[in-house]
């Protein structure tokens, strides 16, 4: 089999990387790529929005999947597309994207089917969000406000008050910083507890839940400081215990497919639902149409079943005929950013000490990264994720930061407190 994938960060490093495990699959190729990728798969120059262009591709090679990695192609559509065309692909319709590409859209599935999460308020146009503002919030109360539609993970700001508010819609609404996905809105109220990513498999009649995983988004220690794409995961994170799990597996998830099911929306893929844990009960934050990042780093390599399979299975929409399992195992990923991300940061210098990463210690994931006359460079504000698996976190983060410690390029940073919710507990 040929399989093609879609993208080319650190989580479609991943996805290749457990893909080329697979008996089953003789050629691998990937868009744009790095040098981690380009050692496993022909690296294909089409961007991963020319959905045209990739098609033809795929038709032309003879090859018989497309694993989409980021959410671009699958808002524009990509699988839609794909099947019109008889291609078989993995990922939802572009309907099944909207839950992660439009927050009105997917706050209203919720609320339609019952799945619990914050209370919400969509505004349309300016003057009715600023009309709620000034009229049905308090001075002091801190709000959630969301540009509706994606803005590569920058369209949520967290406001103290109603002045902080103000700004940011008038930011979004009126400055456009993020163009048209600000000119719809959604004001949150504010959750606090503790965040769990819970990924699924589905084909939108049956679901596998993958290990359950804690991102760091924030680039300083003890999550201070901006956010970022994320600096580091671990999994299984155990705030999500086996009583959350059971309530996630038993009452949400079911709530899902049925929503699904009931608005007709095709989806054959990976449903990534971000939770915040709430005085132990789970209230979903927000979903995502597809694999996280580093997210994904820090599961696949607790995945034992083929993910070929498991994406022939769904597409096939008979994925619960097959028993997926997991490695009963700890995970941690630790990333190395460029120093100065997410704000300005400078490309070009040389990275070393990759070859002394063992690999049985660690699997080292490229992002940002390139080859230029045989020597491999920075490219981007995450450079590399670095994963390694034991038997808990707490040898799991030992072993990682053995193998971090010896990548070196100039200006590196990465953070140093992987784990430490967990870490503090003893
Ligand atoms: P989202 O893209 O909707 O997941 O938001 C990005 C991040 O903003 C989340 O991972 C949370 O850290 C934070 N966030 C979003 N919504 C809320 C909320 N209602 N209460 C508290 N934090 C939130
Ligand atoms: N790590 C968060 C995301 O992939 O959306």
């Amino acid at each position: 089999m040929k399989v093609l994938v879609i993208g080319n960060g650190g989580r479609e490093h991943a996805i290749v990387w457990k893909l080329a495990q697979s008996p089953k699959i003789n050629k691998l190729y990937c868009t744009i790529g790095n040098s981690g990728i380009e050692n496993l798969a022909e690296i294909v120059n089409i961007k991963a929005d020319d959905l045209v262009s990739l098609a033809d591709f795929v038709v032309k090679e003879k090859i018989d999947y497309a694993f989409v990695g980021p959410e671009i192609p699958l808002a524009l559509g990509i699988v839609d597309y794909f099947n019109k065309r008889n291609l078989k692909i993995f990922g939802p319709s572009k309907k099944g994207a909207l839950l992660e590409a439009s927050k009105t859209f997917s706050k209203d599935f919720m609320k339609k089917y019952a799945i619990p999460t914050a209370d919400y308020y969509s505004f349309n146009d300016f003057k009715s969000a600023k009309d709620f503002l000034d009229n049905q919030w308090e001075d002091n109360k801190k709000v959630v406000v969301k540009a509706d539609g994606l803005a590569a993970g920058k369209g949520v700001v967290m406001c103290q008050n109603r002045k902080e508010a103000q700004l940011a819609i008038e930011q979004m609404m009126l400055s456009k910083v993020f163009g048209d996905s600000g000119s719809k809105i959604v004001f949150e109220e504010w959750l606090e507890g503790e965040e769990v990513s819970v990924l699924l498999f589905t084909d939108g009649k049956s679901f596998e839940i993958m290990p359950p995983a804690q991102d760091h988004k924030r680039i300083g220690e003890k999550d201070t400081g901006l956010n970022t794409g994320g600096m580091g995961a671990y999994a299984p994170a155990p705030i999500a215990t086996e009583k959350l799990l059971k309530e996630i597996k038993e009452n949400i998830t079911p709530k899902i497919l049925e929503g699904l099911q009931k608005e007709k929306i095709e989806y054959k893929g990976v449903l990534y639902v971000g939770f915040m844990i709430v005085k132990n009960q789970p209230y979903v934050l927000e979903f995502n149409c597809r694999f996280g990042d580093p997210e994904t780093q820090v599961i696949l390599p607790l995945l034992k079943t083929d993910l070929f399979d498991i994406m022939e299975q769904t597409i096939d929409c008979k994925l619960g005929d097959l028993k997926v399992e997991w490695f009963n195992k700890s995970a941690v990923t630790v990333v190395i950013a460029s120093g100065g991300y997410p704000e300005k940061h400078i490309n070009g210098y040389q990275i070393s000490g990759l070859d002394l990463v063992k690999p049985e210690d660690a699997i080292v994931f490229h992002a940002g990264t390139k080859t230029e006359n045989g020597k491999i460079v920075t490219s981007g504000g995450r450079v590399l994720a670095v994963s390694a698996i034991a038997d808990d976190i707490k040898s799991t983060v030992d072993k990682v930061y053995k193998s971090v410690e010896k990548i070196k390029f100039e200006k590196s940073y990465y953070r140093k407190d992987i784990a430490w919710r967990v870490l503090k507990n003893g």
